[in-house]
């Protein structure tokens, strides 16, 4: 299980959720709509969408995200819930979810999961790491492990980031309707001089999770020595992100 630590997130990567703007713009909430935000860290998201008057139930399967979420947005329902365990006995007029689907290693239950939840002609607005998603970095972190002799284990591969074929067809055999999907490359600026270690530390834990924090040190160490002439531009370190983000809405 993926440690997470909030304070880190809303400090040093508030661009995850700046980045979701535009995803909640193509939500277009409405008052009084029912909203599932699915993979909701930290709350802010879930906060905008609340602004439009729809009432939004914030689920994550993090304990330490929702409990942070539950105190900066007290007015909000968030809960402690993996996607791909729910079964809500409510149902949505939509389903959002921004940069968390790619955690979720069962994305056709999860897919499934979400389909099931909406009301009919429900909508399902997501955004998740695509194929060829941090590529760099992670061979960054494999190179650096071979460096310094530390194990990489690829059973700890914490996330999938499926093309855009896979995921069509994991919308259209939950029952879904594509109105679109697109994948693309969005270079992703990271807080400071300190991003990309920071970067790792905050969300490639698990991927160390066998090793002492000294050993995890020499591989960020490591990674930012790899990387500094690929993904440092112009005085910051940039992201190699790759994006699907797709609208569906469940056929009845
Ligand atoms: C992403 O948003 O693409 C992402 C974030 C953390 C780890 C891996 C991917």
């Amino acid at each position: 299980m993926t440690e997470w630590n909030p304070t880190l997130y809303d400090n040093k990567h508030t661009f995850v959720s700046n980045f979701g703007d535009d995803l909640v713009s193509s939500l277009k909430p409405q008052k009084g709509e029912k909203i599932l935000d699915l993979g909701c860290g930290t709350g802010d998201l879930a906060y905008k969408i609340s602004k439009s008057g729809a009432i939004v139930w914030g689920i994550d399967a993090a304990h330490s995200m929702i409990e942070a979420a539950k105190e900066k947005y007290p007015e909000i329902q968030f809960s402690v819930q993996d996607g791909q365990q729910l079964e809500s006995k409510e149902h949505f007029h939509a389903v959002f979810s921004n940069a968390a689907l790619h955690w979720m290693k069962d994305q056709q239950k999860v897919i499934q999961n979400c389909y099931n939840a909406l009301l009919p002609h429900g909508r399902f607005i997501a955004e998740l790491g695509g194929a060829h998603n941090i590529e760099t970095i992670i061979h960054a972190i494999e190179e650096a492990s071979n460096h310094l002799s530390i194990p990489y284990e690829p059973s700890l591969f914490p996330w999938v980031f499926p093309t855009k074929e896979e995921m069509e067809a994991h919308l259209l055999k939950a029952g879904f309707r594509i109105i679109s999907i697109e994948h693309y490359n969005r270079p992703t600026p990271l807080d400071g001089e300190e991003g990309i270690h920071n970067w790792l530390k905050m969300f490639s834990n698990n991927l160390f999770i066998h090793m002492t924090n000294k050993e995890k040190e020499a591989i960020y160490k490591q990674c930012e020595n790899i990387l500094r002439p690929k993904l440092y531009k112009e005085k910051e370190w940039v992201a190699d992100y790759w994006r699907l983000r797709f609208i569906a809405v469940k056929e009845t």
